[in-house]
């Protein structure tokens, strides 16, 4: 992204920059975070949003919250710490992102306990910048690898944003797309508009269009229509958690959309940073799902759809299984086919 998704602003003093994702594509205005109700406000209402910008937040969001602590005491300090990191766990369940990035600083805390706090808190202020740069590195590895699988004059369909939007930069759906067209590659896009937040036709497409691509909207029940066709040639998205197993948990449609794409024989990508993989879990039954407020579903844009009274069911999230997964591309290479020792091997190295 030309413009950052998320950056700190104005050095250890600073503050949390983020762009306001619920306004675009219709307004590009920035949120500044100064306090810790605001950056899990901004979370929890999708202002930043996306797995790995949601982990960044969270460092920087920690960074918010003890940066003004007032003890030369660890003990103190530490629980301090721990509300806030506590307190931003609640913001969202799904992308396990979020739990690692928290983990994350605790963990540098805890290393660096013998230390000053003052020193401690320039620590935690530099491991937050640390989690943002890797993100951005990852996404330009993720590009790299994912455009291997990419030919010439292809057409590839994502759905929901797995952009610059949903990371530190460049992406991670998206930025196989990116990579693929940098390297000469002549790619064209369908993007699905993803109810019920509309994070397809707000962000996707608005995104893919400041970059240049060829990029075509349609609502998600043309899907099927699509793909028969013969207007696919593969699909790339995200996830926001991938078990150990290789079942991944993305923006809920995205199982419909994988079963649809095997029944006619389309690959089917996730592409996805290591920070995603959440290998305590074996399988992704065990993925807790958001569920979200009714009137996301009740209302587009602000208008009601629907009449008062009716019962409304969201989940935000489903899992589509490693078995109609083609393969899983990471910043550390790609996991074809993928099940619980390949996952195994690239994350760990063993198995
Ligand atoms: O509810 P959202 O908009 O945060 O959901 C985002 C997705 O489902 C993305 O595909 C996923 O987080 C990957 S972002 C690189």
């Amino acid at each position: 992204m030309a413009i950052p998704t998320i950056e700190w602003e104005g050095g250890k003093d600073g503050r949390m920059k983020i762009i306001d994702q619920t306004l675009l594509p219709g307004e590009l205005k920035f949120l500044y975070c100064d306090d810790i109700q605001t950056v899990w406000r901004a979370i929890k209402e999708l202002k930043v949003r996306g797995a790995p910008a949601i982990g960044i937040a969270a460092a920087m969001g920690t960074y918010v919250g003890i940066k003004g602590a007032n003890t030369n005491n660890f003990e103190a300090f530490w629980k301090k710490l721990k509300e806030v990191t506590d307190y931003l766990r609640t913001s969202r369940p799904t992308a396990v992102n979020l739990f690692w990035a928290l983990e994350r600083m605790e963990h540098a805390a805890q290393a660096y306990s013998h230390e000053p706090v003052n020193t401690l808190k320039e620590m935690l202020f530099e491991e937050a910048l640390e989690i943002l740069e890797e993100d951005r590195d990852s996404s330009k590895a993720i590009g790299r690898f994912g455009a291997e699988l990419i030919r010439k004059g292809s057409t590839v369909m994502t759905y929901c944003n797995a952009g610059g939007l949903a990371t530190g930069g460049y992406g991670t759906a998206l930025a196989v797309i990116y990579a693929a067209k940098e390297s000469g590659k002549d790619i064209k896009v369908y993007a699905c508009e993803t109810r019920p937040l509309l994070q397809g036709a707000r962000l996707t497409s608005w995104e893919l269009l400041q970059h240049g691509l060829d990029v075509t909207l349609i609502c998600d029940n043309m899907v099927a229509h699509v793909m028969v066709e013969g207007r696919v040639d593969l699909v790339v998205v995200g996830a926001d958690r991938i078990a150990a197993n290789g079942d991944a948990a993305n923006k809920i449609g995205s199982y419909g959309l994988a079963i649809v794409a095997q029944e006619h024989g389309i690959p089917f990508y996730v592409a996805a940073p290591v920070s995603t993989f959440d290998l305590r879990i074996p399988s992704g039954s065990h993925i807790p799902i958001e569920e979200r407020s009714a009137h996301e579903v009740t209302t587009l844009g602000g208008q009601r759809t629907a009449p008062e009274g009716v019962k409304v069911y969201n989940p935000a999230f489903d899992v589509i299984p490693a078995r109609l997964i083609t393969a899983i591309i990471t910043e550390k290479g790609v996991i074809k086919e993928p099940d619980a020792k390949k996952v195994q091997r690239l994350l760990v190295g063993a198995g």
